[in-house]
């Protein structure tokens, strides 16, 4: 700890904890002390740590062919592209390695898309407040929290920033520069913001009558979270453009902007490119990660422990009145408002060997494995009462 106060870029403020071994929903730091595991790497490890099937995959992958390069066929690439596609409203994938690189993606898509489609002054994305894209400079602008700005400045230009959930505020901001609309279904970082049933349906047809295009950030919300595989499935409509990375390799890191046949053909050779995305390693992972959640049906799984877990959380909220203003979510991602600074109720779990993520601005966040067995959902509800209770008295 030392030598990372030395030698790290601070950029992150870090728990005095080193986490070495992980197995499920379990975690030991190197004193060998045991945790549960509610972060899920934030939201990353929905199969938990150290599967079975992913290490196998791992193994095999790595002592075959780990990389080449994408102007040669990656038959693991191809066969991750047409199960997203298959189990997604898209037609065709861009691979990448992380979720900021996959909005990116997503954004020149836009951008290139608009302007063959409806002239050259077609450019601008409009994104909610308290959303959460990235941090490259184009996706740290995308996302309309100034504290995540500041410093980095000038930024790019070309955003336009609407409350989030307000359908009026973005038909008033559409307008002749717009090429496309940048939405996370339940704001993740922002504070576990579910919108109303009727928003992702009322931005469908906004963006239809304008004709721009609506993107969905489920770089969080994807692979299963939310209990079903994409949370847009909830609503009833799909987007042109949707993102996802996180939980899509488990950990090894992988981004892919997914589209419709009809967007996704303005990427001609030579207009956009990576090393690394989409390598063997990386995509035989992911068709691992991902055919192993639709098989053994663990977006199910995430909405039944989800319940579960809201209900005792509900509980809680009954017992620590003073404590828990709201707790709010769906599936396996879901936020706790609370009175106390969230801080301390994070050390408190800390303490009672369980690890949880923070949101928004005093928010306890829960994105467990989507694997988690029902023992430790009932567990982690009871440390998080524990804490609360000790800290109230
Ligand atoms: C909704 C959403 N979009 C984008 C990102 C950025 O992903 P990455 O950290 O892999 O670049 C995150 C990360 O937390 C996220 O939650």
């Amino acid at each position: 700890m030392e030598w990372s106060d030395k030698h790290l870029m601070a950029f992150a403020k870090r728990y005095p904890v080193a986490l070495v071994r992980g197995e499920g929903v379990r975690v030991w730091d190197s004193d060998g002390k045991e945790y549960l595991d509610f972060t899920g790497g934030i939201a990353v490890t929905a199969l938990g740590h150290c599967h079975p099937k992913v290490v196998g995959t791992m193994r095999e992958q790595a002592a075959t062919l780990l990389h080449v390069s994408n102007y040669f066929h990656i038959p693991q690439q191809i066969q991750l592209a047409k199960l997203l596609a298959d189990h997604s409203f898209a037609d065709r994938v861009f691979f990448s390695n992380s979720g900021a690189e996959a909005n990116e993606t997503a954004i020149k898509l836009a951008r290139k898309w608009a302007k063959e489609h409806g002239g050259s002054d077609r450019g601008d994305i409009i994104t909610m407040r308290g959303g959460f894209h990235g941090r490259t400079l184009a996706t740290v602008t995308a996302t309309a929290q100034e504290k995540y700005h500041h410093g980095f400045e000038p930024l790019p230009g070309g955003f336009k920033y609407v409350a989030f959930n307000d359908l009026k505020a973005l038909e008033r901001a559409i307008d002749s520069h717009t090429a496309a609309v940048l939405v996370e279904p339940i704001q993740g970082e922002g504070g576990i913001n579910v919108p109303d049933d009727g928003y992702l349906p009322g931005l469908r047809k906004l963006c239809d009558e304008a004709g721009i295009l609506l993107m969905l950030d489920e770089i969080q919300t994807g692979m299963g979270r939310t209990g079903t595989l994409w949370a847009y499935e909830h609503s009833g409509v799909t987007p042109d453009v949707l993102t996802v990375a996180k939980a899509l390799a488990n950990g090894v890191p992988i981004g892919a902007t997914l589209a419709t046949d009809e967007v996704a053909q303005v990427l001609t050779p030579g207009t956009h490119g990576t090393t690394f995305g989409g390598n063997p390693f990386s995509t035989a992972v992911g068709i691992t990660v991902l055919a192993t959640l639709i098989q053994e049906r663990l977006p199910e799984r995430a909405a039944a422990m989800g319940r579960r877990l809201r209900e005792r959380l509900l509980a809680l909220q009954e017992r620590h009145r003073g404590a828990v203003k709201e707790v709010r979510g769906r599936g396996l991602l879901l936020g706790i408002d609370l009175v106390p600074p969230v801080g301390d109720v994070v050390a408190a779990c800390r303490e009672r060997g369980l690890l949880v993520l923070t949101a928004g601005d005093n928010v306890l966040r829960l994105a467990p494995p989507l694997v988690v067995p029902e023992e430790s959902v009932d567990r982690a509800a009871a440390i998080i009462g524990d804490a609360l209770g000790a800290l109230r008295a």
